[in-house]
């Protein structure tokens, strides 16, 4: 199984997505079983590490992303991937137009298998520090639910 996230600059919400899942996968076991990436609709930050404020805030949770370098998504994931989550509507709006139409990835919206009220992930880079924490907090609860969602898959 491959899951691919996607935000715009894949600097701040995909690559902390990326660790939060890698991790809640650890717990449940399924390390081996899941092959995880993220990525960015944008290509300006393309080769660089995640933002200072978010590996700060990944750390204090004890999930390091500093190993992590954004690239860009391209119309090949679709065909790699079977999973292709974004953060927000205007991701999942460029993801629908570049997915080849005999790609039959799963595309949609992370926080689709997240109990919370909100239906998408807020972009943090013109925010503060708090803005950091809530996508941490909406993050999680997304990757405890597409874990559970993977294993009842079986
Ligand atoms: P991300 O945040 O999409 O969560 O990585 C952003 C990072 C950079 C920019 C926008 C959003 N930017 O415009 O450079």
């Amino acid at each position: 199984m491959k899951v691919l996230f996607v935000c715009l600059g894949n600097i701040c919400r995909s690559p902390t997505a990326e660790g939060v899942f890698r991790r809640e996968l650890a717990r449940a076991g399924w390390q081996d079983r899941v092959m995880v990436d993220s990525c960015g609709v944008g290509r300006w930050h393309v080769g660089n590490a995640p933002d200072p404020r978010a590996q700060a805030a990944a750390q204090q949770r004890s999930i390091d992303i500093s190993e992590l370098r954004a690239r860009q998504l391209k119309p090949q994931d679709f065909v790699d991937f079977d999973y292709v989550l974004g953060m927000d509507s205007e991701n999942l709006a460029a993801m629908q137009a570049m997915k080849p139409d005999h790609a039959d990835a799963h595309v949609g919206l992370f926080l689709d298998f997240a109990d919370t009220a909100e239906s998408e992930v807020p972009d943090p880079y013109y925010g503060g520090d708090q803005g950091f924490e809530h996508v941490l907090n909406l993050l999680e609860a997304a990757a405890k639910g597409l874990v559970e969602h993977l294993q009842r898959g079986r």
